[in-house]
């Protein structure tokens, strides 16, 4: 008898941050008071402006129909212009695909890049769904290892540790997803003169770019450090800055027989982005920005917050971060005795502290776990002081 599911999707697991936040969504259904820090996004709403523009496009007829493939042109013409203004480099319209959230951008371009052999490296801890992204394409995903004492970021010369004949590409994170760390311009310019060096292409995930703290306007990018931008390819989208989660538009810039092979992906997967969602994006590429200044202000109090309670708990140790939502610490004292894995701790956070986190171990880097500081004040206080009183119990 053959297999019912497909080899490929048979060993493909969850997206573990989504697994837990329907977790704490479930016990809160039953009536338990649950804090969480397992959500990946903004808990502000969307910007009034942007629902206003989404509102009129609604009964704008022309959002009814099917439009382009690759995203409406003023939406791609303001990604471009987002990207000379944030990422420091100039590209062409047509460069730009536009797609179901920065996730989509990241399948499209694994499928356009990579043929089964081939090996990406990925920093670790990674975003559980850039490995995801790499094995169905048939390539392999490497981790490159990352230590909390050098803010988990990787340099070339761990880059040269793994490096093959095969590797042919890096996929960066800066703000990172899990540990909030921030590559600095002269680090990208490393890495990025490494790659151009050894021909391997660089995808740059810059979803949290205007999410850096200590940067007046948005984290360095590698495309303004040097990189060689006939192999690079950038992904970015609305959702996080702009409390946009749900809306569903990311996009990815790429040269233009990259590009040309994602659109011709995309046209058969799921064709053009919703127009209203697209409308909404423009608005909030092309309105005022004030807001994003002011969530990032917030996120700035909540992250000081979050990381001076952490760091109280006894046997716990992070690594500040300076970027993202998210904190990252290394929980390994605890994990041993009373817990088996940082699975289960995670698990037992949530079930007996009412505290839904994250564990390492879905980002390759099990000890630690991952807090999301994207939730109000007083929850990072009750939800800590929960934790705390879970671990040094006894
Ligand atoms: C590093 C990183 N890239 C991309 C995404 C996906 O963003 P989107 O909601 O636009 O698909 C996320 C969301 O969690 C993320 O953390």
């Amino acid at each position: 008898m053959t297999d019912r599911v497909s080899a490929r999707l048979a060993g493909l697991p969850g997206s573990a941050t989504l697994a837990m936040s329907a977790r704490a969504r479930e016990l809160r259904a039953e009536g338990r008071d649950i804090i969480s820090f397992a959500a990946g996004e903004p808990d502000f709403p969307t910007p009034e402006h942007i629902l206003a523009e989404a509102s009129r496009a609604i009964h704008d007829p022309v959002n009814h129909k099917y439009s382009q493939n690759a995203g409406l042109p003023p939406l791609r013409e303001a990604v471009a212009e987002n990207t000379r203004i944030y990422s420091g480099v100039e590209v062409d319209p047509s460069q730009v695909i536009v797609t179901n959230g920065a996730k989509q951008a990241i399948f499209d371009v694994c499928a356009a890049l990579f043929d089964p052999g081939d090996e990406v490296l990925v920093p670790a801890p990674y975003w559980v769904t850039y490995p995801a992204a790499i094995s169905l394409t048939g390539a392999t995903p490497v981790p490159v290892p990352s230590l909390a004492s050098t803010g988990f970021k990787v340099t070339p010369d761990d880059l040269d540790r793994v490096r093959t004949a095969a590797t042919k590409a890096l996929i960066l994170v800066s703000p990172s997803n899990p540990t909030g760390s921030v590559y600095s311009h002269e680090e990208l310019a490393a890495i990025a003169e490494w790659a151009s060096r050894h021909g391997v292409w660089v995808v740059s995930d810059e979803i949290y770019q205007r999410l850096a703290y200590g940067y007046p306007e948005a984290a360095p990018s590698i495309a303004a450090a040097g990189a060689d931008l006939d192999r690079l390819v950038l992904v970015n989208g609305v959702a996080k800055s702009f409390a946009m989660t749900g809306w569903r538009v990311g996009w990815a810039i790429a040269p233009p027989d990259i590009v040309g092979a994602a659109e011709r992906f995309q046209s058969h997967a799921t064709g053009n982005v919703s127009n209203v969602a697209q409308r909404a994006a423009i608005a909030a590429l092309t309105g005022p920005q004030d807001t994003v200044v002011s969530m990032r202000e917030a996120f700035d109090r909540r992250r000081r917050l979050m990381y001076e309670l952490v760091t109280a708990i006894p046997g716990i140790e992070c690594h500040e971060p300076e970027g993202a939502f998210y904190v990252f610490p290394d929980v390994s004292a605890h994990v041993g005795d009373r817990f088996a894995s940082t699975d289960e701790m995670s698990m037992a956070i949530l079930e007996d502290a009412g505290v839904a986190t994250v564990s390492g171990e879905a980002f390759g880097m099990p000890g630690h776990i991952r807090l999301s500081y994207a939730t109000g004040e007083p929850e990072i206080e009750r939800g800590m002081s929960a934790m705390r009183d879970l671990l040094i119990s006894n």
